[in-house]
């Protein structure tokens, strides 16, 4: 098959090239949108990313091009307009899992990067100060961990937070019987939002869950709580955040996803003006932490992300069941 891949880096490049034999990829480095779609003229598939537009205008686009498949070469699928799709004919596969441990070690290194400030302590140290001024933190063994969304990902998470000895409670509309077999508490969302000292986000983002931290939730949360989203920036209402960072409730924000994130992450924008107001303010708190949408950026994740990618494209191809499909 002949595929346009769209938002690619030269790490795309390195894997896939790796792992394709029988497939033509094109890449580009452009995102799909409204604006770029027509690149994907003379192809039969487009392999598309997290901050890719796939709503009803970029997929009636696609269909006019005789695209027959969408391949997401990401487990989320909230920027694919599913119904649009069907009526499309397009068929839509995705990497439902890809290494739940890099993504949840990064959450962990959000935390114990705001809890312990080693980020500062590495500029302190290299500058001749020797000082720990300010850099105190916390014991995270005895600490209550709330983890929101206990599918892959929020799993392996709460088995990270139980080796340092932390109480963990869970919230998820569907209990796992095996991490209740383990000492996770489930509890009603407002139970876990009161009792938790950190708060991690691991749940897809829906209609459900859109902006599920916002000044209600947010509330209700412990004085100081430490909130970490590595899932999708939307779950979170970004200007109550910041309210509840002004006021002192939210003691440290760690953040690998952002709202807003598709006009900035995976750019160099260092010599530009940036022009988003929000992520600027949230940057000037000395307890935020952001990275940009790295959680997935490990080589066993690369490496299962473009072998699942071209599973599924030689599947389609073949006619065979798709396991990975989504519509
Ligand atoms: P998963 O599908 O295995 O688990 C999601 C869990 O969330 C399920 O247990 C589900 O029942 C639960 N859930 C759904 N709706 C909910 C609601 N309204 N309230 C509470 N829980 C709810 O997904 P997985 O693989 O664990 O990934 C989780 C999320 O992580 C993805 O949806 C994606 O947004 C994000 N992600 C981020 C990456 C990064 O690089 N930062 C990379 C990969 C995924």
């Amino acid at each position: 098959m002949k595929i346009a891949f769209f938002s690619t880096k030269s790490y795309d490049r390195e894997f896939f090239d790796r792992y394709v034999s029988t497939h033509e990829i094109i890449y580009f480095e452009a995102p799909l949108n409204e604006q770029t779609v027509n690149l994907a003229a003379g192809c039969e598939g487009i392999c598309a990313f997290v901050n890719d537009k796939l709503n009803t205008g970029v997929l009636s686009a696609l269909k006019k091009l005789g695209i027959q498949l969408v391949a997401l070469r990401c487990a989320g699928f909230n920027n694919v307009n599913i119904e649009s799709a069907k009526l499309n004919g397009i068929t839509v596969v995705r990497v439902p899992a890809y290494s739940p441990y890099a993504v949840a070690e990064h959450a962990l290194a959000l935390i114990l990067t705001l809890n312990r400030k080693t980020h500062k302590a590495y500029n302190r140290v290299r500058e001749g100060n020797f000082s720990l001024d300010r850099l105190t933190g916390f014991d995270l063994h005895g600490k209550t961990v709330g983890v929101i969304g206990t599918g892959k990902i929020g799993e392996v998470f709460c088995d990270i937070m139980q080796g340092f000895g932390c109480n963990v409670l869970a919230f998820d509309l569907m209990a796992n019987p095996a991490l209740a077999a383990r000492q996770v508490h489930y509890l009603p969302l407002i139970d876990l939002l009161e009792q938790s000292d950190i708060i991690s986000l691991h749940c897809p983002l829906t209609e459900q869950t859109r902006h599920i931290i916002n000044e209600h939730s947010i509330s209700m949360m412990k004085e100081g709580v430490m909130l970490i989203n590595t899932s999708r920036g939307a779950l979170i209402d970004t200007s109550d955040a910041i309210d509840g960072l002004k006021t002192g409730k939210i003691g440290y924000l760690g953040l690998d996803v952002y709202e807003q994130e598709e006009k900035l992450f995976f750019n160099d924008l260092s010599e530009n003006i940036i022009q988003d107001d929000i992520i600027m303010r949230l940057m000037s708190f000395p307890n935020v932490l952001v990275t940009a949408h790295q959680g997935f950026f490990t080589e066993e994740a690369l490496s299962q992300i473009a072998q699942v990618t071209l599973t599924n494209i030689d599947a389609f191809v073949a006619g065979a069941t798709l396991e990975n499909k989504v519509v």
